[in-house]
């Protein structure tokens, strides 16, 4: 269990929540683990009607921990099976899944609402996928439900381009559902999560596996991405971003 990972149940509905403010919730492997054990007990978990996944004021999620990866690139490492764990989880969720964004959503932080079902953003929301930038191809199977979502076009702008969205844009995409001041974000979050959670809940589930299809398709994609990446987390590019990035001048 991390201590940057809390997970809090009420009502039927499971709050997880990424909190490691000082680093603008980068995730490290513990935090992976944590979150991926959250979501595999809700499902078929009676007591759990939704999930919402959190942030704290100002960062959803600075993305993957950019030392961690930085140590996978020289030790012959892919992104490793904490991560990998919980895309899987994030695919094979059988509860609705919200997220409340706050403040900077980045690699990760972004990718992963790509698996949510309803998500609302903080005015103050900027989403990112800098993947290209360091070196690296996009993951969580984002390469398929990004240009699903939106479109090849502002897919490819949003993930090979790494053009920021802010929250507005996003909403304009269809990656986010409602956009409301900062205070308001949990709140909005917990209404829809309280929605759901009072609808029958087979029928929920049911509905939801109707419109995802099979999970497997997505597994197979974020694999294939995994392998793609860990080639990329060896390339010169990525360790030369990787170094910008630790050794910048602050
Ligand atoms: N991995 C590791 N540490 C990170 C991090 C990451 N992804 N993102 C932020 N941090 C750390 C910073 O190193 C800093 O730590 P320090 O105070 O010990 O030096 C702290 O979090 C605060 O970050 P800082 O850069 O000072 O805040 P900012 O508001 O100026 O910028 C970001 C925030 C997120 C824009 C910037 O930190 C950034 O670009 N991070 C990298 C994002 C990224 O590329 N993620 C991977 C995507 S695949």
């Amino acid at each position: 269990m991390s201590d940057h990972i809390t997970v809090t149940d009420s009502d039927g509905i499971r709050m997880v929540r990424m909190n490691r403010p000082d680093k603008k919730n980068a995730l490290t492997a513990a935090m992976y683990s944590a979150m991926a054990a959250a979501l595999e007990d809700a499902n078929g978990n009676a007591a759990i009607r939704c999930v919402i996944i959190a942030g704290v004021p100002g960062a959803f999620s600075a993305g993957n921990d950019l030392q961690e990866f930085a140590q996978a690139a020289t030790s012959g490492q892919g992104l490793g099976s904490p991560v990998i764990r919980f895309l899987h989880a994030l695919a094979r969720s059988d509860r609705p899944l919200i997220a409340a964004v706050r403040g900077l959503a980045v690699g990760v932080g972004t990718t992963m609402l790509l698996h949510c079902d309803y998500v609302v953003a903080a005015e103050d929301a900027r989403f990112s996928t800098p993947f290209v930038s360091l070196g690296l191809v996009p993951e969580a199977a984002s390469s398929l439900l990004a240009p699903r979502l939106m479109g090849h076009r502002r897919a490819f702008e949003l993930l090979v381009m790494g053009r920021p969205l802010d929250a507005a844009a996003a909403q304009g995409c269809g990656l986010v559902n409602a956009v409301v001041p900062p205070g308001e974000v949990e709140a909005e979050a917990e209404k829809a999560a309280r929605a759901i959670a009072a609808l029958p809940p087979e029928s929920v589930a049911a509905s939801r596996r109707l419109m995802c299809g099979s999970p497997d398709d997505i597994v197979a994609r974020i694999d294939e991405e995994a392998r793609l990446f860990k080639e990329r987390l060896h390339s010169a590019e990525a360790k030369t971003a990787f170094e910008a990035f630790l050794n910048r001048k602050r």
